[in-house]
């Protein structure tokens, strides 16, 4: 009988369970009614008196034994299924979801351009959209009687007794800067601007600009162009061409609006560009004289090209949005649509 329960004591100290699933199954061959444990209980009976003693006490602590073995492997087989199902889960993650913005596409937009610019060295400069006629008008060589300072066209805040209305164009940032600074200026003003126009799909009564200007000595019409060009290749690709059209602002002389070639169809022509191969980006210049002195810079000394851009039209360009309230509405199923852009 001894011989039984040490031999089952060593059997029961080398088990091993690799799922809980076994250790049960151990637990039923060992501790159950009809188990190897058991069944020496049930032996007892024939064990002579003189020995009962010392037989009973190793049957007990074999019992003890073997239950607290199995219950280990159990327990010990649980923990690595445990492990084992968080494989791969970050435990240190905030148990809800922190619902994450995506930025505005005209903000990426913006900030592309700035950067592209920041490359030739140009600083952002930033001005108030409430102006006064001088910084917006007077000052950029507008004549009296110019339609922009008709109530038709620019949101007037009063009339009386000085003009107090939204910035139609960021150029007043610009008339800003030549005011308290003199030459080198090399600055980009993105900012909001405000016309008096009815709202559509392809129009509304504010959008976003960026405007260039750069001034020092000997600045020329062939500087303005490779730094468009640039920027074109830039923003659009290596590929793109430029084309430069003669045309008028009150405060740049020569003018031109400049053309990229379409990248939908290559410049082939197609309902984008309206079979043209061509679309109007942006519009230019050099800076007229009569708007250096109004600012207090010797035109005799210095020359300078300016830029100006609508952010709504480089992004339309980009990301062919069609309908312009798309920008200002906070869909954000719309706004979602540019989470990759990032
Ligand atoms: N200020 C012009 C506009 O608002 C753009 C522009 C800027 C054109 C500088 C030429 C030079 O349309």
């Amino acid at each position: 009988m001894i011989d039984r329960i040490n031999a089952l004591r060593a059997e029961i100290e080398s088990l091993t369970a690799s799922t809980p699933e076994a250790a049960e199954q151990l637990r039923i061959k060992y501790l159950s009614k009809k188990g190897a444990v058991s069944l020496l209980m049930n032996d007892f009976r024939t064990v002579p008196a003189e020995s009962k003693r010392e037989v009973g006490q190793l049957i007990n602590s074999l019992k003890n034994l073997a239950t607290e073995k199995i219950n280990t492997l159990k327990a010990d087989a649980e923990a690595s299924v445990a492990i084992a199902e968080t494989a791969g889960i970050d435990l240190t993650r905030t148990a809800t979801r922190i619902p994450a913005g995506t930025r505005h596409p005209l903000s990426l937009v913006r900030n592309e351009i700035l950067d592209i610019f920041g490359r030739m060295g140009f600083t952002v400069a930033e001005g108030p959209e409430i102006e006064d006629d001088w910084h917006v008008f007077s000052s950029l060589n507008f004549p009296p009687d110019h339609p922009a300072r008709d109530m038709q066209d620019t949101f007037f805040i009063s009339r009386n007794p000085v003009d107090v209305l939204l910035r139609t164009h960021t150029s007043s940032v610009q008339t800003r800067v030549m005011e308290k600074t003199q030459p080198p200026i090399r600055i980009v003003c993105p900012g909001r601007v405000y016309r008096n126009e009815a709202i559509s799909a392809r129009a509304h009564c504010f959008f976003h600009q960026i405007e260039g200007l750069y001034i020092d000595r000997n600045v020329s019409f062939a500087d303005l162009k490779q730094a468009l060009l640039y920027f074109a290749r830039q923003m659009f690709g290596p590929e793109t061409k430029i084309r430069l059209r003669p045309s008028y602002f009150p405060f740049t002389e020569p003018s031109a609006e400049m053309d990229i070639s379409c990248d939908l169809c290559g410049g082939k022509g197609c309902s984008f560009c309206k079979g043209t191969g061509w679309v109007e980006i942006l519009g230019c210049g050099m800076v007229d004289p009569n708007v250096l002195e109004a600012c207090g810079i010797d035109s005799s000394q210095f020359t300078g090209y300016a830029f100006g851009m609508g952010v709504e039209r480089i992004t339309n360009l980009k990301y062919r949005v069609k309908d312009l309230r798309m920008f200002s509405e906070n869909d954000v199923r719309f706004l979602r649509e540019f989470e990759a852009a990032h």
